[in-house]
């Protein structure tokens, strides 16, 4: 790790020199989201003071200005995951709007009654909901894959559960819950096998590792900017020109037309067709700042620091004997949940919070994943590059204390 500087990593992210009830921050709720560095926060107070203006309408410089950036950021976004064609990234709010973009308009286009959706037992309510609501609307079936005690998906099942009836498997690469890292070159591979395409919920991938949209052959990919280190507000839906061109657009409005008569409207082409209205200037822009800033850095570097971090923290908090870990995959990005038995969640992440350390305690959007457990929530410590041992040393002893004061 001798190029990986994490004294000037720290430094550029202002927020990790606060203070929590006396105590300096540990920020390990990255799971959740993601704090800014400098470099974000100065584009932010640029766009403002240098280019504040509309977007694709205006003739005049500043809109051409904001244009410019708006589709620069879409361009480093397409180049960071490696897409053929820069209109096929589609800049939307988030991971949660992504999902629901796809969930609609493919499913107006492909999905009939007596077809089926996959997704599996660990999703994120935002990769559960919306398939349920396409399914209960077109009389369709949504299929789940069953995952291991270990919280590994279950292959095997996946493997019978395939069929032609399937029109979209949707699964997420990292699980916010258990860390769990999926086998997703497999998992795509073998739904194309049967021509089935494939969304990936990439919103815990996408700040840890290198996504090559090409190389792993995804149909749709999803993430958000506010868990890449970039605003909040903005996130991106990847799809196939194929799909794309195929589905229907989501939203009516401004941008997303070619011609509006009262007979009959013809819509842009991509990746207009799916950005109705206003768009989220500022934080679109923002977001080409963080894409640069985790290049600056070095994706590989920071997934070798984050992988090596995360295995100190398992080693040390098992060393705790009231822990409990859920989620022991072999292969696991960023993510711990444990359960100091016989406490609730609630009360650790609490008395965590009065010692300074940042966690996130609950069922963390996971409910049937919660129910598949047979517990209510965990507590969630989530890394992110500008971590440290000393974190997760603080961590260890925060827990410690958490332990002997509740049980
Ligand atoms: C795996 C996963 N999917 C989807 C989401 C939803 O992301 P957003 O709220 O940014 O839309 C999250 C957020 O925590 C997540 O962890």
């Amino acid at each position: 790790m001798t190029h990986y500087d994490i004294h000037s990593i720290r430094a550029d992210f202002p927020i990790l020199k606060t203070k929590v009830n006396g105590h300096p921050l540990v920020y390990l709720d990255n799971g959740a989201t993601t704090q800014k560095p400098q470099s974000v926060i100065n584009a932010i107070t640029d766009y403002y003071t240098q280019i504040n203006s509309n977007v694709h309408r205006g003739v005049h410089h500043l809109s051409q200005l904001a244009t410019d950036a708006y589709e620069v950021t879409r361009r480093k976004l397409s180049e960071f995951i490696n897409a053929t064609h820069d209109y096929e990234v589609i800049l939307t709010n988030g991971t949660t709007h992504s999902i629901n973009l796809v969930a609609n308009c493919y499913g107006k286009q492909f999905v009939e009654a007596g077809d089926e959706i996959m997704i599996s037992e660990m999703e994120h309510h935002s990769n559960i909901v919306p398939w349920q609501m396409l399914c209960e609307e077109r009389g369709a079936k949504l299929r789940v894959i069953p995952i291991t005690d270990t919280g590994e998906l279950d292959m095997e099942a996946y493997r019978t559960m395939l069929n032609e009836r399937v029109k979209l498997v949707a699964i997420t690469y990292v699980s916010n819950t258990l860390g769990t890292l999926n086998p997703m070159q497999e998992i795509i591979k073998l739904a194309h096998g049967l021509d089935i395409p494939v969304l990936v919920d990439a919103a815990q991938a996408i700040q840890h590792l290198h996504i090559d949209v090409q190389a792993l052959d995804v149909d749709f990919l999803a993430f958000s900017g506010h868990k890449m280190y970039g605003p909040t507000g903005v996130g991106v839906l990847y799809g196939k020109e194929k799909w794309l061109d195929r589905m229907p657009p989501y939203q009516g409005g401004g941008d997303m037309i070619k011609e509006v008569r009262f007979e009959k409207t013809t819509y842009n082409e991509l990746p207009f067709k799916f950005e109705a209205g206003t768009p989220n200037i500022e934080a679109g822009i923002c977001l080409g700042a963080s894409v640069d800033y985790i290049k600056t850095i070095g994706l590989s570097q920071i997934a070798l620091y984050e992988a090596e971090l995360l295995k100190y923290a398992t080693k040390v908090l098992s060393e705790i004997d009231q822990i409990r870990f859920i989620g022991t995959a072999k292969e696991k990005c960023s993510v711990i949940s444990f359960l100091v038995n016989g406490a609730h969640p609630y009360d650790v992440g609490v008395i965590l919070d009065k010692l300074g350390i940042a966690v996130r305690t609950g069922h963390h959007c996971t409910q049937p994943l919660m129910e598949r457990f047979g517990i209510l929530g965990t507590v969630r410590a989530s890394i992110a590059m500008y971590n440290t041992k000393e974190d997760i040393d603080l961590l260890v002893e925060a827990v410690k204390k958490a332990a002997s004061m509740l049980l």
